[in-house]
């Protein structure tokens, strides 16, 4: 019987497939709440027909070597699939897999609420409110800026980029984008969205939003001069990865007035986050909770679980990112 290794505990949509489909003694899950140390993952996967990585976990030749040659796929639970070495997995000839689709308007949700939050100065207000230090209404008092009716600039015109921008049309806003390919989205509105360079992006967004994959060419596509070439008053949102941004970069921006906020879901080291972020009241910072809730995990697990019974069934996982090996 086959037999899978799930990194981290993932919902029970997900994980009570691979128990109908395998057996519950043929599922082998790390039980610690926490990311998985290497060595354990190095050990857990040996034998192993399948792995059910997180986007935490590095799986690279070396992880592929100690799972030995059973190995027939690596599932990731994320649509992002930056931690896994995707050229080594196809020399190896195995499919690697992620979740697209059902995480999009949860991420854009998500986008949204960063958006508001720094714009509103929410999270700024809530810590003052829950210190005590709120002394009543006042006119000139924690005053933020509008987004309604203000310009939305979106650095990759995916799924979840495309998301984002349809929610702007409910607040008037005027959306652009900069995408490295063409993109017909089908929207079609008065504020409908205008491919542009980067460089006229950064110069005319009130709010810039990040939802471009992690690659080498869009690691740092976020430093002191894109900062510079944005308006003072202008708002960075990253919800996508968090290496795309130079957050020592960003930490100046912020405490040197080059833009007015930033609103992040996602860090270069996660879970380090440069300490200078901790000094700027101006940033919202969330725990990477772009997918989290309670319908999308589950969705995401579900996904991740029907690409491994597919695969180990003999047929073609739904969602596989290097189809070549198949
Ligand atoms: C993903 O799936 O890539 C998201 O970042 C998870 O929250």
């Amino acid at each position: 019987m086959a037999r899978i290794f799930v990194a981290r505990r993932i919902p029970d949509a997900g994980l009570n497939l691979l128990y109908d489909a395998f057996g519950k003694e043929n599922v082998a899950i790390y039980p610690e709440d926490r990311v998985i140390p290497r060595d354990a993952l190095l050990s857990g996967v040996k034998g192993m027909d399948a792995i059910l990585p997180i986007l935490t976990d590095r799986i690279d030749g070396e992880v592929m070597a100690a799972a030995g040659p059973r190995l027939k796929i690596i599932a990731n639970f994320a649509v992002g699939y930056n931690n896994i070495d995707v050229d080594a997995a196809t020399q190896r000839k195995i499919p690697v897999t992620n979740t697209p689709g059902v995480l999009t308007e949860t991420t854009a949700d998500l986008t949204w609420t960063l958006m508001l939050a720094v714009a509103r100065r929410a999270g700024e207000s809530e810590r003052i409110l829950r210190a005590g230090k709120w002394t009543g209404w006042g006119p000139m008092q924690l005053m933020g800026s509008d987004v309604y009716g203000k310009t939305l600039g979106i650095f990759g015109y995916g799924r979840i980029g495309q998301a984002v921008a349809r929610r702007a049309l409910a607040f008037d806003m005027k959306v652009i984008y900069a995408s490295r390919r063409p993109v017909d989205s089908g929207l079609d509105h008065k504020t409908h969205p205008r491919a542009v360079d980067k460089k006229t992006l950064l110069a005319e967004s009130d709010f810039v939003s990040i939802h471009c994959p992690l690659l080498p060419e869009t690691t740092h596509a976020f430093g002191a001069a894109e900062f510079d070439a944005m308006k003072n008053t202008a708002y960075l949102i990253n919800t996508s990865r968090g290496p795309v941004v130079d957050e020592a970069a960003l930490v100046d921006a912020l405490k040197g007035g080059k833009i007015a906020g930033a609103g992040l879901d996602v860090y270069e080291e996660e879970p380090k986050i440069h300490p200078g972020l901790f000094e700027c009241e101006n940033a919202v910072l969330l725990p990477h909770l772009g997918s989290a809730t309670q319908e999308t995990r589950g969705k995401m697990a579900h996904i991740a679980a029907t690409n491994i019974v597919a695969r180990l069934k003999g047929e073609q996982p739904p969602n596989c990112v290097n189809p070549e090996v198949l």
